[in-house]
């Protein structure tokens, strides 16, 4: 058979779990609301599923977990808002990172991390060093992230790399410089809140994720909601452009 190049890494093996999950954490809001709360509320709550989401993925042997937490977009946010969502990512990696580490969870930060403030820069250094030899599970938070800012910054850094190289360019060139660089592409992007959109989240890397939407607002997203996803993703048939018949197992009848 001719090899040909294939805009998708490796065909990686179906597994019954996916190695590597992607989550927007959307509804917070909307779930305050609800109950007459502030939005905060729902921010606070949110973090509490969080916590449950990352002890589902290390009891089923859940290798990566990507949580979009703050888009660049979210900047537009009212003040307020976006300072206490600051205020809840500092109190979060104050308390949590301890926990983390014994659970020998390794915390990365994706984003445009300039513009947080220093003291939250230095305690993202701070427990990203400190988490950075553990191996059960990959946790990345995406903050002041955008996938149109990822590519854009991996390609600047991939020309100053290699400053005599003049063009042909390719996408192995570029994918070590790109924020995820360390994991697979996703297997499985969920996405809470109802709203089908990807919002400028991993845009290069879910290019054959398989897509999971639901209505149910992130405060709510409990294990067993994180069940139903992963059993909506065991029904799929990853395909990569081949076709049912060629897939390991097909039967020939
Ligand atoms: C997601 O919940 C959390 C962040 C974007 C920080 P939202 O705050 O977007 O909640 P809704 O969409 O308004 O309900
Ligand atoms: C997307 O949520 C980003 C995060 C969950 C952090 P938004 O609620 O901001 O998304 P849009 O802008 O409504 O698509
Ligand atoms: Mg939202």
């Amino acid at each position: 058979m001719a090899f040909f190049s294939s805009s998708t890494r490796q065909i990686p093996q179906a597994a019954a779990v996916p190695e590597h999950v992607a989550v927007i954490m959307d509804g917070n809001g909307r779930w305050a609301k609800k109950r007459f709360l502030p939005r905060f509320a729902g921010h606070a709550k949110g973090v509490e599923l969080v916590r449950e989401m990352v002890r589902a993925c290390l009891e089923r042997n859940i290798r990566y977990l990507t949580l979009f937490a703050f888009s660049s977009e979210n900047w537009r946010r009212p003040q307020e808002e976006v300072t206490l969502l600051m205020q809840l990512f500092v109190k979060a990696l104050e308390q949590e990172v301890e926990k983390l580490d014994r659970n020998g969870i390794r915390l990365r930060v994706i984003g445009d991390l300039s513009r947080f403030d220093q003291s939250l820069q230095g305690l993202i250094r701070d427990a990203e060093q400190k988490t950075a030899g553990n191996t059960k599970l990959d946790l990345t938070i995406a903050a002041n992230y955008g996938g149109r800012w990822d590519i854009i910054q991996g390609v600047n850094r991939m020309i100053a790399a290699c400053p005599e190289k003049q063009d042909d360019w390719s996408e192995a060139d570029l994918e070590p410089f790109l924020s995820m660089a360390f994991a697979p592409e996703p297997d499985l992007f969920i996405r809470t809140g109802g709203e089908e959109r990807i919002s400028n989240f991993l845009l290069w890397q879910l290019a054959y994720t398989e897509l999971y939407f639901t209505e149910t607002l992130w405060p709510a997203f409990d294990t067993a909601e994180f069940d139903k996803a992963i059993l909506s993703y065991q029904h799929r048939e990853r395909r990569f452009g081949r076709t049912s018949e060629q897939l390991p197992g097909a039967s020939d009848a």
